[in-house]
């Protein structure tokens, strides 16, 4: 098993090396692969720190190059670079896309994130299956590229997306990684623990962003990390709006709009109630669910301090009905 295992991490380098290769020496990975990440802005060295590559429009330009290296079709099979038809037929996965390699810790690749060049291409992106190498709830995007900023800096950003990493990276900001467009899982989170306690998540600023947001919150601080955050502009996401700014003003705008993440909760939801005393009670019991998952009770009972005051009521009333939900939860 562990041979196997071995052999994938081997057919996985193959693969991104190759990857890498057809991006920059064949006619249609440097016009089509390297002149996308050109458009979007990356320079050789981001394109090179990220390993990004290309994957020729061809059924089995992978599998024949692999099988003439001495790759067997049962390990392309085992790491998830090829797919299959009803018929049984083998072909290769990645076609005709730009490769996003994830890396673990140390620096090896377990999957690829394959984005369509077509405007309105399905799926956008297309990743890797699981495989024996590959859990999809544990990788963490970019924690490689990272994870000496992550400690020098004493700071995780968080972001949604593959290409906000690359892009805040080329700004200069080293010390984010990205959750791939779901919520946090526990094993992601204890690989930021290693590094850093501190976790600065960056919103997408419309209603239904913020919404999954504060709710892919909770699990960061049931694990005892102190979590700020910062909203960007309507429809911009990280990638964008830095961009838009370059790196110097995205990074005074990260400064000055970071906020800590439970004042935030509360003080957009006391204005969501306005006047209304019976949304208002169900928005300070959001916010209390919230503060019932921080391990720490001191800073359980700062917050509540803070939240007294924007919401306009007294620390006793807040304190006692955290009492209540405590209860309830045991
Ligand atoms: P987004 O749709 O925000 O994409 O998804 P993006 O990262 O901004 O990419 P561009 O700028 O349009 O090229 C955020 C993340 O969700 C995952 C990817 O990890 C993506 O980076 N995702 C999204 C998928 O895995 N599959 C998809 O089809 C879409
Ligand atoms: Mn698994
Ligand atoms: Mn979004
Ligand atoms: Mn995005
Ligand atoms: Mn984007």
């Amino acid at each position: 098993k562990a041979k196997r295992k071995e052999s994938i991490f081997l057919t996985m380098n193959f693969a991104k090396d190759y990857f890498m290769r057809m991006m920059q020496t064949s006619d249609e990975g440097k016009s089509l692969g390297l002149g996308y990440f050109k458009n979007r802005g990356y320079n050789g060295d981001t394109i090179n720190k990220f390993e990004l590559g290309y994957s020729l429009d061809s059924w089995d330009s992978l599998e024949k190059e692999a099988t003439n290296k001495g790759y067997t079709l049962e390990s392309l099979g085992q790491a998830g670079l090829q797919s299959e038809n009803e018929k049984g037929k083998k072909y290769d996965r990645f076609r005709g896309r730009v490769m996003f390699p994830i890396h673990d810790l140390s620096g090896r690749v377990i999957a690829f994130g394959a984005r369509t060049l077509k405007k309105d291409g399905k799926p956008k992106y297309l990743n890797s299956p699981e495989t024996e190498i590959y859990h999809k709830s544990d990788a963490l995007y970019g924690i490689y590229q990272s994870k000496d900023a992550l400690r020098v800096k004493d700071r995780c950003y968080l972001v949604e997306g593959y290409t906000d990493v690359i892009s805040l990276n080329q700004s200069g900001i080293e010390n984010v990684v990205a959750s791939s467009g779901t919520a946090l899982t526990e094993g992601q989170i204890k690989q930021i623990k290693r590094f850093t306690n501190n976790v600065t998540a960056l919103f997408d600023g419309d209603a239904a962003g913020l919404k999954a947001a504060i709710r892919g919150v909770d699990m960061l601080l049931e694990q005892g990390l102190n979590v700020r955050v910062v909203r960007l502009p309507d429809g911009e996401d990280p990638d964008s709006f830095c961009s838009s700014l370059g790196g110097d003003k995205f990074a005074e705008y990260l400064k000055r709009e970071e906020t800590d993440f439970i004042l935030f909760a509360a003080r957009l939801y006391n204005e969501e109630a306005k006047n209304d005393p019976i949304k208002k009670g169900e928005k300070i019991r959001e916010v209390l669910m919230s503060i019932v998952k921080i391990p720490d009770t001191i800073q359980q009972e700062i917050f509540l301090k803070e939240c007294a005051q924007v919401f306009e009521i007294s620390v006793e009333g807040l304190a006692k009905n955290l009492q209540e939900i405590k209860q309830k939860e045991l």
